[in-house]
């Protein structure tokens, strides 16, 4: 019998409350520790370029690009306040993304230091270990098997939609899709699949917050959740153990048997593919359709030549660019166009903002399906290149091709209410008249 995820006995949230030690704790204790010592840039040259913007506000959040564009205008501006260096242009995005022998993500990808034992946040050769785990679940070709379960999902949320009555795309199409295709793709038994996205949302905060006082919050108010998703997830692994079946969790488990995961780190895997695959595939997805419902003729286009669709999925990617910024600290010095950025440095890599610079994409604020978009960072550059970008791809393309096949039309049917979420970007509501005939 699977464990009851809203409901842990009480001796498995002893248990949890301890490995929550090595799992959140001691991460956020180190990040807290070593952010403390890192160098401000207070003491950056005084003619190096000063910002007060602040990417995680939720007036910038819905906006950011004017800010972007002033930020553009030097390689490298600081943000005193926040303690860091910023870097807005294509140039410099992408070489800084490269670089990861010097800029580290081992103190996080957010604005404090907060470091659990993820690929996400790995230097090799622990990131080497780690992303060897999971990746041959997210090459094209595995992804690709996939396909027709994933048609199914797509199938059973485009069904409900009725036409004439004004739906909220998020929550009818955009959130369930890619938390579906994640918990099928884990093993997670589908009666619990509902439950599993409302303790995995308490999660999606984690990699945010801007300060300590933030970070003890938002992990005081996860850890609720945290006690359900360990307590629910060892026990799916322990069954994989007598019971080993074609799912993620019985990779982890076996990792986990073998000596190449630690048991935070198994756990702490689906806990990061969730975190990392939802709201982002969310967010893609609502961009695509809020431009469908928005532009007409665009919908007629994609209808008319399916062709068009992963171009399209491409280009919204670009425009929209889901994950906005991540950050990285520097393990040497390190020079973007004559300024050091000293050893011990937090650097913030705006992809959004690199996604809209006008060197490298024309008219970068116009959404053009037809444009090149080859080189494009919103699933990332280099060794930390998103795993589940196959993955995110085929489920966008899918369920845009699902909505086509059925609908006739979409009209937006009240204001986009924007995500608040810092780093990410999409809309958190999307409400629609469909037309079907
Ligand atoms: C539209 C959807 C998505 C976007 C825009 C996106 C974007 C990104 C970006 C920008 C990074 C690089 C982070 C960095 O530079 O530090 C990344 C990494 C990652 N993404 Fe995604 N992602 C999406 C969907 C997914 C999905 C569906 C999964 C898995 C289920 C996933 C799993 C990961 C993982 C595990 C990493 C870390 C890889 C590593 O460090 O080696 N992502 N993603």
């Amino acid at each position: 019998m699977p464990t009851d995820l809203l409901r842990p006995p009480p001796r498995a949230i002893a248990a949890a409350a301890r490995s929550s030690l090595t799992d959140l704790w001691r991460p956020v204790a180190t990040g807290a520790y070593r952010d403390i010592r890192r160098p401000r840039p207070q003491a950056a040259p005084k003619d190096l370029p000063r910002t007060i913007f602040d990417p995680t506000l939720p007036d910038n959040i819905a906006n950011p690009h004017p800010a972007f564009e002033r930020i553009r205008e030097h390689p490298v501006v600081v943000n005193e306040r926040l303690g860091v260096w910023m870097l807005g242009r294509y140039e410099d995005v992408h070489a800084a993304a490269r670089n990861s022998d010097v800029l580290s993500s081992r103190d996080g990808v957010s604005l404090r230091g907060f470091g659990p034992s993820v690929v996400l946040i790995a230097d090799p050769p622990d990131h080497t270990r780690l992303r060897h785990v999971a990746a041959p679940v997210f090459t094209k070709r595995s992804v690709n098997q996939l396909t027709s379960d994933i048609q199914q999902l797509a199938g059973e949320c485009v069904a409900a939609l009725r036409s004439g009555e004004a739906v909220d795309l998020v929550a009818a199409l955009t959130i369930p899709m890619p938390i579906n295709v994640i918990a099928a793709i884990l093993g997670v038994p589908r009666e619990h699949w509902p439950t599993f996205r409302a303790v995995s949302d308490r999660f999606a905060q984690l990699f945010a917050p801007r300060s300590l006082v933030e970070v003890t919050r938002v992990l005081g108010s996860s850890l609720q959740g945290y006690f359900q998703m360990r307590t629910f997830m060892d026990a799916e692994m322990r069954r994989r153990r007598a019971d080993p079946a074609d799912d993620l969790l019985t990779r982890l488990e076996v990792a986990r048997a073998t000596g190449e995961l630690s048991d935070s780190e198994a756990f702490l895997y689906s806990l990061i593919l969730l975190v990392a695959g939802n709201e982002t595939t969310t967010n893609l997805l609502g961009m695509l359709l809020m431009h469908l419902a928005r532009d007409p003729e665009l919908f007629e286009e994609l209808k008319a030549d399916r062709t068009l669709v992963p171009r399209a999925v491409e280009e919204t990617a670009r425009w929209g660019s889901p994950v906005q910024w991540v950050t990285r600290v520097a393990t040497a010095p390190y020079e973007v166009g004559g300024t050091v950025i000293p050893a011990g440095g937090k650097v913030v890599l705006f992809y959004a903002s690199a996604n809209r610079d006008p060197r490298k994409f024309s008219d970068p604020d116009r959404l053009d399906i037809h444009r090149d978009t080859t080189g494009h960072l919103a699933f990332g550059h280099g060794l930390h290149f998103c795993l589940g970008a196959h993955l995110a791809r085929l489920e966008t393309v899918t369920a845009v091709n699902h909505l086509l096949d059925e609908v006739d039309g979409l009209e937006l049917a009240g204001p986009v209410r924007w995500g608040t979420t810092p780093s990410l970007q999409g809309p958190a509501s999307l409400p629609v008249r469909i037309r079907r005939q």
